[in-house]
């Protein structure tokens, strides 16, 4: 747990030191769960949507994308069933004056447990050595098997107080736990109550005509209340998608693990318009074609899996999330919906007008069904982030930091670097960053002994590093450094960019989804 706790203050302060996240408004001490992207981190960012983007409106000749508003009709969240369910169960602690959620206080309880558990597993190892069987020692072991069940008869009470929304018995299982509050350690809880996620502002400059608003707490919306502007005039047959990025904001209670879980952050949303029935085999398909946008980038398939969800929103009809190894577990990173016909069925009867689809093969008109796939921008950004972070031992014993970023999002591909900054080796070096530029985000760098550009490189994240030496001036030839394996090629500098294209374009990346 502690490796894990210094794990993730590594990453948190390698993306400050390396100008990819900072705190938002530090000089002011920061604003809770809010954060800028430097800029190393836009550059991330933007390449991460990039290759989103491409892979799903640019490869699919029947998804369209679009850019709607923030601001909604306030009727649309009324509709969406955002007003009335988008909430978290909240506690309060009396003594502490501070606020929870009252299913994280148990779930954190939970971990607890299951720590326990981790710890018995850790000392039998040491003492059985080789011929330990972890498998055999959790299901025999009288202690461990004791600790399991009572993890599982907490989950399985809180999920069903949560589905009925007894929110009582989510105070009692508080109390019968012995929970503390992490603060001031004691016991006096106020009840549970519902708090709504969603942020609301005002529209109009008069008290009186002011309109009360929502920033969207997802961008999902902003699509099904287009869905029939864009089969119209995108003369779109079923089965066809809308894509859409943007910012979108939550209230989060318990936001504290830096920008996994943020109150302004942005999402990656496509919602999959389908005929009624169809619905199960769209859902594995998108399942799958998910999975392999994911894996293309190479993080990893040991660390990806999905988590079907067992109680549903209550818009979805079947869900999974694709859960990532974070520094600190398994988590969330995608969602995939079977969201049925909710939405439009709902915006129909809040607005009177018809959201419908003519099948002329089927000759009638239906309200379709929605598969919806949802990713936050900035989780995938800390997924690949965090992979990427790593500490290296050299076989010269020393060690390296190195980013290895996928090298098809790295911010910069290359640094041209000039072995010494005379003999006219600057001017060639700004005359190859001249020539890359066009192609591809890179940067000079003449500081220091070529040695340590390297590791500042390595350690931002660039996959490349040219350096101009004095055989350039001879023979126009450069030696190409790669950031994974450090090895050095004698290349013409006539071939550099081809070098650079074939390892960064995102269609060679994304046709590995293919194989
Ligand atoms: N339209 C469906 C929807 O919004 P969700 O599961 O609430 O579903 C989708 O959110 C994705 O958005 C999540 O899988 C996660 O990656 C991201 N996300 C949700 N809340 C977030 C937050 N507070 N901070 C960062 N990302 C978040």
């Amino acid at each position: 747990m502690a490796n894990q706790e210094d794990r993730f203050k590594k990453v948190i302060s390698h993306a400050k030191e390396y100008g990819y996240v900072f705190q938002s408004s530090e000089i002011y001490d920061g604003l809770s769960a809010v954060y800028d992207y430097a800029q190393n981190g836009v550059e991330l960012k933007n390449n991460i949507r990039d290759y989103w983007w491409k892979a799903m409106v640019q490869m699919h000749e029947n998804i369209v994308g679009i850019d709607a508003a923030i601001f909604m009709h306030p009727t649309t969240w009324k509709a969406s069933g955002h007003v009335d369910a988008f909430n978290d169960p909240l506690i309060d602690n009396k003594d502490s004056k501070k606020r929870y959620r009252a299913d994280v206080l148990v779930e954190d309880h939970v971990a607890k447990i299951e720590g326990k558990i981790n710890k018995e597993i850790a000392k039998a190892r040491k003492r059985f050595g080789e011929s330990f069987d972890e498998e055999q020692f959790v299901t025999t072991n009288p202690r461990v098997v004791g600790y399991m069940e009572k993890s599982e008869i907490i989950l399985k009470r809180l999920a069903k107080s949560l589905e009925d929304e007894d929110l009582a018995d989510v105070k009692a299982l508080i109390e019968e736990l012995g929970i503390v509050c992490p603060l001031s350690g004691s016991k006096n809880w106020t009840d549970v109550k519902q708090f709504n996620l969603m942020f609301g502002t005002k529209l109009g400059a008069s008290a009186d005509s002011a309109m009360d608003l929502y920033l969207r707490p997802e961008t999902a919306q902003g699509i099904f209340v287009n869905f029939l502007n864009v089969q119209k005039t995108g003369r779109m047959k079923i089965p066809f998608g809308i894509a859409q990025t943007g910012k979108a904001f939550r209230n989060e209670i318990v936001a504290r693990q830096f920008i996994f879980r943020m109150r302004e952050f942005e999402q990656m949303e496509m919602q999959f318009f389908i005929k009624p029935g169809t619905q199960k085999e769209w859902y594995e398909h998108w399942k799958e074609e998910r999975m392999k946008w994911h894996l293309s980038l190479g993080l990893g398939e040991e660390n990806y899996r999905f988590h079907d969800h067992e109680k549903l929103a209550h818009y979805a009809d079947a869900a999974t999330d694709i859960e990532f190894k974070f520094p600190f577990g398994f988590k969330e990173l995608e969602g995939i919906h079977s969201r049925t016909d909710f939405d439009l069925a709902q915006h129909e009867k809040y607005t009177g007008k018809k959201l419908q689809y003519f099948d002329h093969e089927e000759n009638k008109s239906y309200v379709p069904y929605v598969l919806e796939t949802s990713i936050g921008l900035d989780r995938m950004f800390l997924a690949v982030f965090s992979n990427a972070l790593q500490n290296e031992e050299l076989e010269n014993g020393t060690t390296r930091v190195v980013l290895k970023l996928p090298s098809v999002i790295a911010p910069t591909k290359a640094a041209i670097l000039p072995l010494v900054k005379k003999d006219g080796l600057p001017e060639i070096a700004r005359k190859i960053v001249e020539d890359l530029k066009w192609d591809f985000n890179v940067q000079y760098d003449e500081k220091d002994a070529v040695g340590r550009r390297y590791r500042r490189q390595d350690a931002a994240g660039t996959p490349f590093c040219i350096t101009v030496d004095h055989d350039t001036l001879e023979d126009h030839t450069v030696t190409i450094r790669e950031r994974d394996t450090m090895e050095q090629k004698r290349v013409p500098i006539s071939q550099l960019k081809g070098l650079i294209k074939d390892q960064v374009e995102v269609k060679n990346w994304l046709m590995r989804m293919r194989s």
